[in-house]
């Protein structure tokens, strides 16, 4: 007999409950088949792009890896791919909504998924309560507005806090409303980096590329419980720059990968899933994947990585070479594509809550939809209750180095996920096969395993400490009351 750990859900389960007529109705108490491969990606591209290259790449140059921030976006961004190829064979197999949560529950078992759902959960809530507070700095720069409401120096930072009130309300009216929304927003964002690249190339002076990538030095920022784990566990000495830097910044900005697995969980809604998720996965991975690299690119050598701002790195470097006009209308866009990023993570979070709660893991009303707006209305509201709060009190850089620990940690299992159920359905129709299998998924999760190591210490423990409070409400409430439960 199984452990009830280790049960799993049956493959034959998951996708009779993700089965809908390709552009049919959708029966009632399921999700509403209406996306292609264009919409996903303007889904994945709304909430890919956002604070991770509009703010964190001035921080990371700065203090760890300078020039070579470049490089950092690359290797991250190499992790994403791979980790994007084993989302695509998944998804487009088993096509349902909460993603890693739904194929760690079919593969690897009931505890796996559930600790995924819950790292999920964290994932989007702190990636949206990220991003407001970023789209709060934003505004407050342009505008000049109080700094005591907005921006990071607020204590209750009230521009976040409106900001997500009012998406989540969006939210609850629908996906097909968000979406349409998301495009225009999208299309901005999109439009800015390329602007970016293109008008920054003139202001591009080669001294400021050398050296690419800056000595080794000792660093007292990283010293105690904020030194990146993998310096504590092997007794380094703590060092910023060089290509310990160089690694570090990179898990620090794989922040602005996050998010494109949004795409994998819109299964349910989507019209055609082994076609279209690989496409928009894969898609939005590789737009984000350029643009990231010619913005850094070119940011750092407009400015020397010395001088670049912290807070709107890439407004203030167009400042410096006496372009304001330009500096002006990328604030305007980081303040459109923050807001989109930060709907499209109050949308997916959702969706999570509804897995779980179909599974009973959680109470099943997270799993009702509303009558009209055929959203899962009970978990929005809950979602943007807890985003609110965090994105009113909680740091900004603190938030997003939980983001990238709780992704990471996700694409771990995922990439696991892979090989497992290769071996246990070995007949499953999959539309995509991950190149390769078991070695790319394995890279995958090792790749991961060692970006995770390059973050702090401090954020391990606030993810450890986060995945005990996890434990205690499924053994408490979900073990229990799980539907697997009732069916053994
Ligand atoms: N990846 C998203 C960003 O960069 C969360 O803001």
């Amino acid at each position: 007999m199984t452990a009830t750990w280790a049960r799993t859900k049956s493959i034959d389960d998951v996708l009779e409950q993700g089965r809908v007529e390709p552009g049919g109705e959708a029966e009632p108490g399921r999700l509403k088949r209406t996306l292609g491969p264009l919409g996903l990606m303007g889904f994945g591209i709304g909430v890919v792009i956002g604070t991770g290259i509009f703010t964190l790449t001035g921080v990371e140059a700065k203090e760890s890896a300078g020039p070579a921030v470049t490089l950092s976006f690359l290797l991250a961004g190499v992790a994403a791919a791979l980790a994007a190829l084993c989302y695509a064979e998944l998804s487009s197999g088993v096509p349902a909504a909460g993603s890693a949560y739904t194929y760690a529950y079919a593969t690897i078992g009931e505890l796996a998924a559930w600790i995924i759902g819950w790292d999920l959960l964290l994932e989007f809530a702190l990636g949206a309560a990220t991003v407001a507070r970023g789209w709060s700095s934003y505004l407050q720069d342009l505008f000049n507005l109080p700094t005591s409401l907005f921006g990071e120096k607020a204590p209750v930072n009230v521009g976040a806090l409106a900001l997500v009130l009012v998406l989540g309300v969006v939210a609850v009216v629908g996906v097909k409303q968000s979406s349409r929304v998301t495009g225009v927003l999208v299309a901005v964002k999109v439009a800015i980096c390329v602007f970016v690249v293109v008008a920054g190339l003139f202001y591009v002076k080669g001294a400021n590329l050398h050296p690419y990538v800056p000595a080794a030095r000792a660093s007292e920022a990283k010293t105690g419980i904020s030194q990146p784990l993998v310096q504590a566990v092997f007794g380094l000495d703590p060092t910023a720059f060089g290509i310990a830097g160089v690694l570090s910044a990179a898990a620090v900005v794989f922040f602005a990968y996050t998010g494109f697995e949004a795409v994998a969980n819109l299964g349910e809604e989507t019209r055609d899933p082994g076609r279209d998720l690989p496409l928009g996965l894969l898609g939005t991975l590789g737009i984000a994947t350029v643009l990231y690299i010619g913005v850094s690119f070119v940011v750092t050598g407009m400015v020397d990585y010395r001088q670049l701002d912290v807070g709107a790195p890439i407004a203030k470097a167009f400042d410096a070479v006496g372009a304001g006009w330009a500096s002006t209308l990328v604030s305007i866009a980081a303040v459109a594509g923050l807001t989109s990023v930060t709907l499209v993570d109050l949308v997916t979070m959702p969706r999570i809550f509804f897995a779980m709660g179909r599974d009973r893991l959680l109470p099943p009303r997270f799993a009702e939809l509303h009558p009209r707006y055929g959203t899962p209305v009970l978990a929005t509201v809950i979602t943007t209750a807890m985003v609110a709060v965090l994105a009113t009190f909680v740091k900004l850089t603190v938030l997003a180095d939980l983001v990238s620990i709780g992704t990471l940690f996700a694409f771990v299992v995922v990439a696991i996920a892979v090989p497992v159920l290769r071996h246990t359905r070995p007949q499953l129709e999959r539309p995509f096969r991950v190149p390769l299998s078991p070695f790319v998924p394995v890279l995958s999760a090792l790749f991961c395993v060692y970006l995770m190591m390059n973050l702090s210490v401090e954020t391990w423990l606030r993810f450890l400490v986060w995945l005990l409070l996890g434990l205690v409400v499924y053994v408490t409430y979900g073990r229990r009351n799980a539907k697997l439960a009732a069916a053994s």
